[in-house]
């Protein structure tokens, strides 16, 4: 099946200073959506921003908003971000472990789930489509378990192939095949984040993702246009 592809260029790595230039250097170079990364420093090691930002960033471009969310708890703030103008929000399957599954603490990085908590899932992605925003469950490297019973209600499946919390790591090799796995049981989006460039792009698309979040290698090329125009070219 031939799948659409989608460019989600992630601001992680742009200069903050600019960013409305930043984000029409996303719009000139032909990017699909924005990707913006929300970290809270206890899921991950690591703080960016908020919703306040988000609105900001929603004023100055017509792509959608691509929110990915490493926090904990994140059902609290979700309607803060819908608010905000996001078009689609990934939360971590890892905030909401089953009951053979240790509680997530802090200091435990990167976090991860052996099965999960059915109803608070549910829960939160009722939360989110219900005000027409579509759903991702995020996916940490070392996380295996699937929530494969909720695919019908899922847009999207993110798949990290960094531990997440920094950009321009490389990829973790061994996620390729998570990819592989899951896009035999899963047949809507699947997106990859972390160490998309030229040397992976397509590893990742032929194992079967189809949505691919480019953080440095679009924004620390000298030229972004000719750089994703580049990833296009190799698939
Ligand atoms: C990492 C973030 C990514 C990051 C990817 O936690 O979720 O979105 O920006 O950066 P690159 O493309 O540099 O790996
Ligand atoms: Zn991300």
């Amino acid at each position: 099946m031939e799948r659409e592809l989608i460019f989600a260029t992630s601001i992680l790595s742009s200069d903050f200073s600019k960013l409305r230039e930043e984000i029409k250097k996303c719009e000139d170079a032909g990017a699909n959506r924005i990707h913006l990364d929300v970290m809270d420093g206890h899921f991950v090691p690591n703080l960016t921003f908020g919703p306040v930002v988000v609105e900001s960033i929603k004023k100055v471009t017509s792509l959608p908003l691509d929110v990915h969310l490493m926090i904990e708890k994140p059902s609290k703030y979700i309607n803060d971000f819908i608010n905000a103008g996001a078009s689609l929000i990934a939360f971590h399957v890892e905030e909401y472990p089953g009951k053979n599954s240790p509680m997530p603490k802090d200091g435990v990085y990167p976090r991860t789930t052996i099965d999960m908590d059915e109803d608070k899932l549910q829960e939160t992605i009722r939360m989110i489509k219900t005000k027409g925003v579509k759903v991702s469950l995020a996916l940490n490297p070392p996380t295996s378990f699937f929530a494969q019973k909720l695919s019908d209600e899922l847009d999207e499946v993110l798949i990290m192939t960094v531990n997440p919390g920094f950009g321009g790591q490389a990829l973790i090799t061994s996620a390729i095949d998570k990819i592989r796995n899951i896009r035999s049981i899963f047949s809507k989006d699947i997106k990859v984040d972390g160490g998309v460039n030229e040397d992976t792009i397509s590893k990742i698309t032929d194992a079967g993702a189809n949505v691919l979040v480019v953080g440095s290698y679009f924004f620390r090329s000298q030229n972004p246009k000719e750089a994703l125009e580049k990833l296009k070219s190799l698939l």
